[in-house]
């Protein structure tokens, strides 16, 4: 087997690959845990994050909030993919901290009337960074509810005047191996790509988040400086540390649909109807609140995941067989 497809996703991921990692640190704490009582020092579990009960219902409306429980941050930054910096889980937070996230530039090019080169700075200058409360469903079937803080990616894609040939837009992030020890492994063919329809990007949910949980930055794991959010679909689609911006006439190659094009689709959109070929996309793993990740409930999964009154007409007429 090649090192390519070994490290496909594989079937443990789906639901048990927590309960398994994590078998030997679970043991370990039931082993302490009577120890630590009697001596007086169990620590309390942390208190759940304040409730979001009362949002702007114009807000709601939008998509753009939800009152569902927030994932603590403690899980949002040690339960991550970033495939440039492993492959397990808690990869991300311990080996991405060599990311250097400033100076920071974007490329942006294309078939569009101002292209160049822009630091992150003057590429967002003049947005108001807002507050965004959204679901993000991964195909591997485990989901979160994340607070970011970033700008309309519509509003920056305007500023560059795309022309009537840009029908997409393509994605890239930095691959750099001096930073990103992953990238020593073929796992992907780097850099790691993405892509939308340039009415899917122009959309007001699509998100280019700088920040997450009231923080005007995002940890490195997180897609530090500049990542893509995009919450009706797969959170593969959501690209991180982004560094090129691309306005392109045909659909651009995107990394895991190029992996493997029967499993990962161009669109990919959150659909509970079609499972992935080897395993069921009909629930999903929700950490949030002070729920364990290993045991974490599990809920239906819905159509766009929950967004569809807001984006189901950029898919009118499409066969939603081929929506993965
Ligand atoms: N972007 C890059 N460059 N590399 C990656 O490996 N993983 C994707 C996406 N963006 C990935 C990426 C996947 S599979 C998911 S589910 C989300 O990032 C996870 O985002 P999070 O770690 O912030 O939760």
């Amino acid at each position: 087997m090649s090192l390519r497809d070994a490290l496909r996703i594989p079937a443990s991921v789906i639901t048990d690959e927590a309960v398994y990692r994590d078998r030997r640190r679970l043991l370990a704490a039931f082993a302490a845990a009577p120890a630590l009582a009697m001596a007086g020092c169990a620590e309390a579990e942390p208190p759940p994050p304040p409730p979001r009960a009362v949002i702007d219902p114009a807000l709601a409306r939008k998509g753009y909030r939800t009152t569902e429980t927030l994932t603590r941050f403690e899980d949002a930054t040690t339960y991550n993919n970033f495939y440039e910096f492993g492959t397990d889980k808690g990869d991300p937070a311990r080996a991405a901290r060599t990311l250097r996230t400033s100076p920071w530039t974007v490329a942006v090019g294309g078939h569009c009337a101002k292209p160049g080169k822009f630091a992150l700075t003057d590429l967002i200058k003049g947005l108001t960074p807002e507050e965004r409360v959204y679901r993000l469903r991964c195909v591997e079937g485990w989901s979160m509810v994340i607070p970011w803080m970033g700008v309309p990616l519509g509003d920056v894609l305007k500023r560059f005047e795309p022309t009537s040939k840009a029908k997409y837009v393509a994605f890239t992030t930095l691959a750099d191996p001096g930073q990103m020890p992953g990238i020593a492994y073929r796992s992907i063919d780097w850099p790691y790509r993405e892509g939308l329809r340039i009415d899917e990007a122009m959309h007001p949910l699509s998100l280019l988040a700088t920040g997450m949980y009231g923080k005007t930055t995002l940890p490195q794991q997180n897609g530090a400086p500049l990542r893509l959010v995009v919450p009706w679909k797969y959170g593969f689609k959501s690209i991180k540390s982004i560094i090129a911006i691309t306005f392109v006439e045909k659909m651009p190659v995107t990394s895991w649909n190029d992996l493997q094009p029967s499993e990962y689709g161009f669109f990919s959109n959150v659909n509970p109807a079609v499972d992935h070929p080897r395993w069921s996309q009909k629930t999903e793993r929700r950490i949030a609140g002070t729920q364990s990740k290993l045991f974490a409930d599990r809920i239906p999964t819905r159509p766009f995941n929950g967004y569809g009154d807001q984006v189901a007409g950029l898919y009118a007429g499409m066969d939603l067989r081929r929506w993965f």
